[in-house]
């Protein structure tokens, strides 16, 4: 086992991880932050986006024992209590959530595209979140998602925090 310190959401967490675990492991298992889900754990999904020192990455990809001293937020950083984010509040609205496993990742991945660029273009929307998969909602409500989330957070600042 290895000792880390790490970051997460604002608040320094320290605990031991194996030397083969995954970021995703820590934060679900040792950390109790089960909202980046465990789809594929090879980096094809994008269910457990997070962002590590503000760079959107799979946790299932990254070796716990590689962040030591670094920062990590996850989607459970975006609401106030029951008060959802824009951006989670848009994929509420436009329908864009059904079974929701897709979801946190999604919104994490909008927050890295709204904040590098807040008017995204409907190829840019594409194409940031091209490595997060849904299969049940068909993208066409969650494209929508992002475009409500960024009309709302243009008109009102971009909330990152
Ligand atoms: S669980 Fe990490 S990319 Fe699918
Ligand atoms: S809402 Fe079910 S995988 Fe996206």
């Amino acid at each position: 086992m290895t000792r880390i310190t790490v970051t997460v959401n604002g608040a320094r967490e320290e605990t031991a991880v194996e030397a083969h675990e995954s970021l995703l492991t820590t934060l679900r298992e040792r950390l109790g932050l089960p909202g980046s889900k465990n789809a594929c754990e090879q980096g094809e999904c994008g269910s457990c986006s997070v962002l590590l020192d503000d760079v959107l990455v799979c946790a299932c990809l990254v070796l716990a024992a590689s962040v030591d001293g670094r920062e990590v937020r996850t989607v459970e950083s975006l609401a106030d209590g029951s008060a959802l984010d824009p951006v989670q509040r848009a994929f509420v609205e436009t329908g864009a959530v059904q079974c929701g496993f897709c979801t946190p990742g999604l919104v994490v991945a909008t927050h890295a595209l709204l904040r590098e660029n807040p008017e995204p273009s409907l190829a840019e929307i594409r194409e940031a979140l091209s490595g997060n998969l849904c299969r049940c909602t068909g993208y066409g409500q969650i494209v929508e998602a992002v475009q409500r989330a960024a009309k709302t957070m243009y008109l009102h600042g971009l909330d990152d925090e």
